[in-house]
C-alpha cells in the first residue's frame, strides 16, 4: 500500500533517526530535516522552524507528507501553515499543541474535562508571594512547572521548603519578564509512557514504555533528556491500562472532540501510577525520547500505514502488532552532561562491532574535518537491543556499550532494572 511513498521528517535526535530508519523500512524515501552525522538523507541546512524553505524543499522533492519529530515546529504552528494544501502534516494544530507548550493551559484542559491529575495551582511571575505560601502550607511537597517549553527543564520536584523557595529562586533568575507558572501537588509512584496515534476520535497506544529522566542509577542526581528508555512494561497489565483509558485517556479524547481541536498526531501521556490511581502528569504532543528508540523496533506494524490512517480517517479499522520479547534502549551520552559546558569534539569508536541485532541511534554526532565520527552533544547514541524478555535486552544492550567509546563517555548502569512496584487495588478498579 505505502511503496514510493516520499516524505519529510522533521528533527534531529535519535528519536528521529528512529522514526526515519522505521519509515524506511515501512517502504517510503524519507528526507530529514536537518537531521544529524548518523542519519541517511540528513539536509542540516534547512531549519525546521523555517516553513517556507521546509515548503520549498517539499515542492522540490514532490512529498506531500511531513512528519513532525520534536515539539517546537508544532508549537510554531507548522500544521496550520500548511492547511490547506496538498501537503500534509503529521501532528496537532498549534493550538492543540497547548497540551504540551502550556503546562497552565493543558492542566485546565484536564481539568475541565475530569483526566485524573494532580491538584495544581496557577500563578503569574508578579505573585510568587503567594506561591511561597502555598508551597509552605503544602510542606514544600510540590513540583513547580515553568508554563512554557522549556527543553525538559522548568520542572523542579521539590522535598522540603527549602527546596521550593530554591525553585523559585531558579524561576525568578531563569525567566525574565512575565510569565505563568504551575504549583502543583507531589505525587508518588511509577511512571510509565503511554504513547499513540489519534486522530482526535480514535487512539492506537504502541507498547507501554519507561524513560529514566535522572543522570545517576537509583533514579538520582539531576533530570536529563532522558538516558534510557524499555517496552513494554511488565506491571502495566490489561487492569491497569483500561484504568488509565477510563481516567485519563478517554476523558481526553472527548476533550478534543469537545473543544473541536485537529490532532492528527502523535500523542503522549506522561502517567505516574500513585496509590489512590493513575493519574496524568503531563501531555507531550509528539514520540518521547528516548522512548521512541524502544518503541519503534519494537513496532511489527507499518508506522507509515498508520500515519496515513490517521491523517485520512481510517484509523479506526487499523491494528497495532508489536513484535514479541521486549526492547531495552541505553544512552551514552557524554561526561559532564547535562550540565552545560562539557567537552565535545571527540572520536566515536567501535560502531562497526556492534553485536548483531543492536541498532545505533544518533543522537549527537558529527563528522570532524578529517571525516571522523565524533560527539557533538550531550546525549550522542542510543543502543537498543531486543530480547525474549527484560532480562536477555538488558544484558544485550549493556554488551554492546562495552563495544562503543569514546572519551568521557558515561552510561547509567540500571535501565529496565528497576524493581517491581506493589500497586494498590486504586489501579485496578
Ligand atoms: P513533566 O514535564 O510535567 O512531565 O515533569 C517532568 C518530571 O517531573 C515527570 O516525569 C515526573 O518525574 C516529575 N513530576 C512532574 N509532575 C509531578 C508531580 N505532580 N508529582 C511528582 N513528580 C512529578
Ligand atoms: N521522554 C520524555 C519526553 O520525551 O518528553
Amino acid at each position: 500500500m505505502s511503496n514510493n511513498k516520499t516524505l519529510l521528517l522533521l528533527g534531529s535526535g535519535a528519536r528521529e533517526h528512529a522514526l526515519a530508519e522505521k519509515l524506511t523500512r515501512d517502504g517510503a524515501t524519507v528526507h530529514v530535516l536537518p537531521g544529524n552525522a548518523g542519519i541517511p538523507n540528513s539536509n542540516p541546512e534547512i531549519d525546521p522552524l523555517d516553513f517556507e524553505a521546509v515548503k520549498a524543499f517539499a515542492q522540490a522533492h514532490d512529498s506531500k507528507l511531513i512528519v513532525v519529530g520534536p515539539e517546537a515546529p508544532l508549537a510554531a504552528g507548522i500544521t496550520d501553515f500548511f492547511a490547506g494544501s496538498d501537503i500534509q502534516v503529521f501532528g496537532p494544530t498549534r493550538s492543540a499543541a497547548r497540551l504540551e507548550s502550556s503546562k497552565v493551559w493543558s492542566k485546565e484542559f484536564m481539568r475541565r474535562h475530569g483526566v485524573a491529575t494532580a491538584q495544581a495551582w496557577p500563578f503569574r511571575s508578579d505573585n510568587i508571594a503567594e506561591a511561597r505560601v502555598k508551597a509552605a502550607e503544602l510542606g514544600g511537597h510540590v513540583v513547580v512547572k515553568y508554563d512554557g517549553l522549556a527543553a525538559g527543564k522548568g520542572v523542579y520536584v521539590c522535598a522540603s521548603p527549602e527546596e521550593a523557595e530554591a525553585a523559585f529562586d531558579d524561576l525568578q533568575t531563569s525567566y525574565s519578564g512575565w510569565f505563568s507558572f504551575l504549583l502543583e501537588e507531589k505525587l508518588t509512584g511509577p511512571e510509565i509512557s503511554i504513547i499513540g496515534l489519534t486522530d482526535g476520535h480514535v487512539i492506537r497506544l504502541l507498547a507501554t514504555s519507561q524513560d529514566h529522566k535522572q543522570l545517576l542509577a537509583g533514579d538520582l542526581g539531576p533530570n536529563t533528556g532522558g538516558m534510557g528508555a524499555y517496552c513494554p512494561v511488565p506491571f502495566a497489565d490489561d487492569n491497569v491500562l483500561a484504568t488509565i483509558r477510563r481516567d485519563i485517556i478517554d476523558p481526553t479524547l472527548r476533550g478534543l472532540q469537545h473543544e473541536q481541536f485537529e490532532f492528527r498526531g502523535f500523542l503522549y501521556f506522561g502517567v505516574m501510577i500513585t496509590p489512590t490511581g493513575p493519574k496524568l502528569l503531563e501531555y507531550n504532543v509528539r514520540l518521547g525520547d528516548p522512548e521512541a528508540e524502544v518503541l519503534l523496533p519494537a513496532l511489527d506494524s507499518s508506522l507509515l500505514d498508520l500515519i496515513e490512517g490517521t491523517l485520512n480517517g481510517t484509523l479506526s479499522r487499523q491494528g497495532v502488532v508489536q513484535r514479541p520479547g521486549a526492547f531495552v534502549g541505553v544512552v551514552l551520552a557524554s561526561g559532564g552532561y547535562p550540565v552545560s559546558g562539557f567537552p565535545t569534539g571527540f572520536p566515536i569508536t567501535g560502531l562497526d562491532n556492534l553485536p548483531a541485532g543492536v541498532q545505533a541511534y544518533h543522537g549527537a554526532t558529527r563528522h570532524d574535518a578529517a571525516g571522523q565520527l565524533v560527539t557533538n552533544g550531550g546525549r550522542v547514541l542510543v543502543l537498543t537491543a531486543h530480547g525474549q524478555d527484560l532480562s536477555e535486552a538488558t544484558a544485550r544492550a549493556y554488551e554492546a556499550c562495552r563495544v562503543v567509546s569514546f572519551q568521557d563517555m558515561y552510561v547509567r548502569t540500571d535501565i529496565a532494572q528497576r524493581p517491581a512496584p506493589v500497586l494498590t487495588q486504586a489501579v485496578v478498579n
